[in-house]
């Protein structure tokens, strides 16, 4: 009598030889930090979308019980565990994408920039693991500061000699989600149909949204830009306030997050026209990083626009931008380099 163990590990290897043989598309994808505030509702809105065939959950604590759960999901993907550092060599090895979420979050009174000291040595570790085991992989990395994380990545990966800038993608998607939600409300329209794109960075003055880019085309009061773009640029700080302590953004991180992957897979499966903002290395402005919209294809960032014109307010805002994020794209550099 096999055990349930056992006809688990061969049934889970059928439904994998049979994706592969019978060219349904299938991506597999690893999200590391996946017992976390962002990690588990994203593993279970990976485990919904159908151009993932495995999904691999790796963390340090609690992934044994969260696989259990999500692989009860009657949705295609087939899903993996693994638990503490001895695992991620398996976690990593042939993964197309892997979307890092590990890292402490804020609380109130925290800048992004306070999570560095933790954060930057856990995206170290993790990046040195895929630069080892699946060195072709798409990175999309949450963890913050991303101003700062972004370049520690390209830093570990160009040490390994794996650096391919197109594949190293920082997420502000939720930036942009926000920016639509909350520029939908003034306008009295469904957020769907909204588009701002937001460049930049992720973190306060960094998070510059082009108000006068939206799309469909509109226009806003003096006011109204003043608030939006105060509203947009703190958002994350509206949501650490209210969750008082417990944490900062994860729900609608992991909405973002699942919606940035689900571009990414697409450009991977080669459809075209997929268009999103990114934290990217950029030759948009002087500094090595920029958020800025990018078109996603089968080798990640295939090309980053540019910032297309600015009115006077914008252009104010990105030279504060760019003066703070400097400081901190340089802070994660030398933190590898030193
Ligand atoms: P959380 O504390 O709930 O979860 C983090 C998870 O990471 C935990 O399960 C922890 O065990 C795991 N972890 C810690 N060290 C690890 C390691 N070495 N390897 C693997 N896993 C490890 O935090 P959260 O709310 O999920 O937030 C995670 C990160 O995402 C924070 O840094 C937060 O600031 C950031 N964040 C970014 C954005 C963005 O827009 N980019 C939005 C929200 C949150
Ligand atoms: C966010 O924008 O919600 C995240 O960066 C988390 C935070 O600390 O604000």
């Amino acid at each position: 009598q096999p055990s349930s163990t056992q006809m688990e590990g061969s049934s889970l290897l059928r439904r994998e030889n049979c994706r592969a043989k019978g060219g349904a598309p299938g991506f597999k994808v690893a999200i590391l930090g996946a017992a976390g505030g962002i990690g588990q509702p994203l593993a279970l809105l990976m485990k919904m979308n159908p151009l993932v065939s495995v999904l691999h959950l790796y963390d340090v604590v609690n992934t044994p019980g969260v696989t259990a759960d999500i692989s009860h999901m009657d949705t295609g993907a087939v899903v993996r565990g693994f638990l503490g550092q001895p695992q991620l060599e398996s976690a990593l090895t042939g993964m197309d994408l892997v979307i890092i979420p590990a890292g402490i979050p804020r609380k109130p009174g925290m800048t992004r920039d306070d999570l560095f000291k933790i954060n930057a040595g856990i995206v170290q570790t993790l990046c040195e693991g895929v630069a080892k085991f699946c060195p072709h992989a798409i990175v999309n990395l949450i963890s913050n500061p991303v101003n700062s994380t972004v370049p520690i990545a390209a830093e570990v990966f160009k040490r390994a000699g794996t650096y391919d800038p197109k594949r190293l993608l920082g997420v502000t998607t939720l930036d942009v989600v926000r920016a639509n939600t909350f520029v939908a409300e003034v306008l009295g329209v469904n957020p769907k149909d909204v588009n701002v794109p937001v460049v930049g960075g992720h973190s306060g003055v960094t998070i510059l949204p082009l108000l006068s880019q939206v799309n469909p085309p509109c226009s806003f009061t003096p006011d109204e830009i003043s608030y939006l773009t105060d509203r947009i640029q703190n958002g994350g700080t509206e949501v650490v306030e209210a969750k008082a302590g417990t944490g900062s953004a994860t729900l609608s991180m992991a909405f973002a997050a699942a919606k940035f992957a689900d571009t990414c897979l697409r450009g991977l499966h080669g459809d075209a026209g997929i268009i999103e903002c990114s934290f990217v290395a950029s030759q948009v402005t002087e500094l090595p990083f920029f958020a800025a919209k990018v078109r996603l294809g089968r080798g990640g960032a295939e090309e980053i626009f540019p910032l297309g014109p600015l009115n006077e307010f914008e252009r104010v805002g990105l030279e504060k931008a760019k003066k703070e994020l400097a400081g901190s794209i340089e802070k994660g550099i030398s933190f590898i380099r030193k």
